[in-house]
């Protein structure tokens, strides 16, 4: 793991570097990318809940009493950004399968790059939950700025946001909105092109994953 800027984990380890450079290959299939991104998840998740509180617990084992430890307090939230927020998350379901998950519509007009919403959905008790926000990219942050802002507004207050790959623009634009918010990333890419694109990045996450172009 390594912080190059406050408040972010670029989460760098072998497994996550080479399974993301067979993302990034444009000949690898949507039935790989999906399974990748799935695979990388798990990874990421990991280490967004390292900090997590644990309490302790009264067992027996077949041989003895003991005390273990579990995850304290109300399930964690995931909530996802449609779509591409999806491929992250049931990577992250497997990983906490008792999570609850939130959805959040949102998609960036071509031309604006602006955030657009369309549809949210979450438990209502978030204020009381941990709730961590996934999205695949991270290019000029609209999406995710405005995704958290949504989230705050419904009540959560510890919030995390995990994605795969960042553009340095938009780590700062999303810092600078949420700085009580701590991202977790695979990697941070070069710079954002004239389309908003991260470069070198992947592509379009949505399209590669569903197939839609
Ligand atoms: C992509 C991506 C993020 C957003 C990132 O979604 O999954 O949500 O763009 O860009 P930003 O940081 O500049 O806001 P897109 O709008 O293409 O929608 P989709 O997931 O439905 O394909
Ligand atoms: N959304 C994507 O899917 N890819 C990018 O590079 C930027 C935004």
């Amino acid at each position: 793991m390594s912080q190059k800027y406050e408040g972010v984990t670029v989460v760098d380890h072998p497994l996550v570097e080479h399974k993301l450079t067979i993302m990034r290959n444009k000949e690898t299939s949507t039935r790989g990318f999906r399974q990748l991104l799935r695979e990388i998840a798990g990874l990421l998740t990991y280490e967004a809940t390292r900090d997590l509180p644990l309490e302790e617990l009264q067992i027996e084992t077949p041989l003895t009493a003991m005390t273990g430890r579990k995850i304290a307090g109300k399930k964690l939230v995931y909530a996802s950004i449609l779509r591409a927020g999806n491929g992250l998350l049931e990577g992250m379901l497997d990983l906490v399968p008792s999570a609850r998950v939130a959805h959040i519509g949102l998609y960036r007009d071509p031309e604006t790059l602006e955030p657009v919403e369309y549809y949210f959905k979450a438990p209502d008790d978030l204020s009381e939950r941990t709730v961590i926000c996934v999205d695949p990219m991270l290019a000029t942050a609209n999406s995710a700025v405005a995704a958290v802002e949504k989230l705050k507004g419904r009540g959560a207050k510890d919030i995390r946001f995990v994605c795969l790959l960042a553009a340095p623009e938009g780590i700062e634009r999303f810092r600078a909105a949420h700085p009580d918010v701590p991202v977790f990333t695979a990697a941070i890419d070069s710079h954002l092109n004239d389309h908003g694109y991260i470069v070198p990045g992947l592509g379009d996450a949505g399209d590669r994953m569903y197939g839609t172009k």
